[in-house]
């Protein structure tokens, strides 16, 4: 069992975002987490990394308890994410993009002050080759000196994955990677997230597109309003009755579909 995941529960004032949840991701799944807006799947993604410590509940990956630690430590440990929005250097290229990514894990910076800059520059050198091969991993090679801003969304995306990466994490959380992607570039991205796996990595993604979604995953946890609602192999979540209340339900609330991109 990589993650095990025993009542978490994350209040904002006198809402509750996460309700109570419990689930367990083991090594080498690729593991999906849907529901309606609001349902509190990124504010999960958030408890998981260290951004929000959770009111109430345990976090262990790899047996061991991380609730409530700082994001540099859990990155540390192996946990690594993307956002929502995208969120990139835009001014900056593509490599040094990647190369961000490394922070936290490496000591360049205080190397530097201590050691003076030889070995700093020495460290930096061997980032930028990792990067590199993560860029080719992803399908960017040849990218490198473009700034990240001129790349297309799609693209920006991957720089994205590949920097979430790049410091090997034992589990990479995506949270809607294919959001506002057309067909071609969601089935590229779901052939990338078979690749990472492949490589060793366990994943968890948010997703919006249910049918890209099951085809994708080993397993899939259904949020609706803060809590867990199903948690099943794929051709069980998408015959739950419960399921598809939370779906249509919240349809007809906001009259609108709730698969659209957001
Ligand atoms: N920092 C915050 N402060 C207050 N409310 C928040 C905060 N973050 C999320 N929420 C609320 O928590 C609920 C769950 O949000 P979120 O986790 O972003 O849902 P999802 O990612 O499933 O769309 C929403 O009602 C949202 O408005
Ligand atoms: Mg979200």
């Amino acid at each position: 069992m990589l993650l095990k995941i025993e009542g978490i529960t994350k209040r904002f004032g006198g809402l509750v975002a996460v309700s109570d949840v419990s689930l367990q991701v083991n090594q080498g799944e690729i593991y999906g987490l849907i529901g309606p807006n609001g349902a509190g799947k990124t504010t999960f993604f958030n408890m998981l990394t260290g951004i929000y410590k959770p009111n109430e509940g345990k976090i262990l990956f790899e047996n061991q308890p991380v609730q409530g630690l700082k994001p540099f430590r859990i990155a540390q440990l192996g946990i690594s994410r993307t956002f929502q929005n995208i969120r990139l250097l835009k001014d900056e290229s593509v490599l040094e993009n990647v190369m961000v990514g490394m922070f936290g894990k490496t000591h360049t910076g205080l190397w530097s002050a201590i050691l003076g800059f030889r070995s700093a520059k020495k460290e930096e050198e061997m980032v930028r080759e990792e990067s590199r091969k993560i860029l080719e991993l992803v399908g960017l090679n040849g990218y490198e000196d473009e700034l990240a801003g001129s790349l297309s969304y799609g693209n920006q995306r991957r720089v994205e994955i590949a920097r979430a990466l790049v410091s090997k994490p034992k589990l990479l959380l995506l949270d809607e990677p294919t959001a506002g992607m057309n067909d071609e570039e969601t089935e590229e991205i779901g052939e990338l997230i078979l690749k990472i796996r492949e490589n060793g990595t366990t994943v968890i993604l948010i997703e919006h597109n249910v049918g890209w979604v099951t085809g994708l995953c080993n397993r899939i946890a259904v949020f609706d309003h803060g809590e867990k609602i199903a948690d099943n192999v794929p051709d069980a979540i998408i015959s739950d009755p419960l399921v598809i209340e939370a779906y249509i339900g919240k349809e007809d609330e906001e009259g609108e579909s709730e698969y659209a991109a957001n």
